[in-house]
């Protein structure tokens, strides 16, 4: 066996000869946009490893593992915002010049995106619409609207804490969204008043939060200073659409009480 090189164990040969540009002759721009859409991916691939621990880390009580792994995936949210400043510098022209060799490619079928709203909680089986049976990884994205969700784990570290429960959210129908509940609200209202160490991680999953919030209005800036009223090349009416979630909270029942402590 050869020694292990930074190469091989990186498999960076296969790496980088996954950027494959379709415009002839080639759009200079073109290669910024498949990089930075597979380093998206990549990006996605680590919080979804990284929520999988934290589910893990909520039903055993375990807060100090879930408060390192909500600090990783806030700072990763905020390279995922930071990226979109590299994108903004291909101008509506240039994008206009490669466009059409997209065809009905849209980030609308990115499962890994997918993926993280549906393990996060905020399912929405609409958007199942948009990634065919036969899309590699459609099978994990259909598993994930059967799966307990990092909500679902937070019930339990609620109830690790002391927290009571209600039964409507302990035997909630868990292929739907993850909905705001007042008792819970009260529980995580309790802890941050009784117990700091705990309010650290709530401030956390806040910071994460808004990240992903900050993203999708980074998105829509994104798309509307290269787009403008352009529809999708996924079919949606597009800056419309994407303003639907614009506001939309993963934890709401976070949100719902600041005005009260
Ligand atoms: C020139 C740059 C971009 C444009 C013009 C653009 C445009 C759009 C539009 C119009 C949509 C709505 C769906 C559709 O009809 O296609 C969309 C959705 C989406 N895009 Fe982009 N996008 C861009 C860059 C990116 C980047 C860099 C990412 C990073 C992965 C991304 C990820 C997504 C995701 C995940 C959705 C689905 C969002 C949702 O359903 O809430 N886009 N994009």
């Amino acid at each position: 066996m050869p020694p292990l090189t930074y190469a091989n164990y990186l498999d960076l040969e296969k790496l980088l000869t996954l950027q494959n540009p379709r415009s002839t002759p080639a759009e200079h721009d073109e290669m910024l946009f498949i990089v930075i859409h597979q380093t998206y991916e990549l990006w996605f691939k680590q919080p979804l490893h990284e929520f999988e621990k934290i589910k893990r880390d909520f039903s055993t009580g375990d807060l100090f593992g879930a408060i390192h792994s909500f600090k990783r995936t806030r700072t990763i949210m905020k390279t995922l915002v930071g990226q979109i400043d590299i994108l903004e510098t291909m101008t509506p022209s240039s994008f206009s010049s490669f466009r059409d060799r997209l065809e009905t490619a849209s980030g609308f079928q990115s499962v890994q995106f997918r993926e993280l709203e549906f393990l996060l909680g905020y399912k929405r089986s609409s958007a199942m619409a948009h990634v065919k049976p036969n899309f590699p990884g459609a099978d994990r994205l259909q598993n994930r609207l059967t799966e307990r969700t990092v909500i679902d784990h937070f019930y339990d570290f609620l109830e690790t804490r002391g927290g009571n429960l209600p039964e409507e959210v302990k035997k909630r129908d868990i292929t739907k969204a993850n909905e705001p509940n007042e008792q819970v609200q009260r529980e995580i209202l309790a802890l941050y008043k009784s117990s700091p160490e705990v309010s650290i991680l709530f401030e956390l999953m806040t910071d994460f939060d808004e990240g992903l919030q900050e993203w999708r209005y980074r998105h829509i800036k994104l798309v509307e200073r290269t787009i403008g009223a352009k529809k999708g090349t996924g079919g949606s009416l597009g800056v419309p659409f994407l303003k639907e979630s614009l506001f939309k909270p993963i934890f709401a029942d976070l949100w719902a009480i600041r005005h009260e402590m």
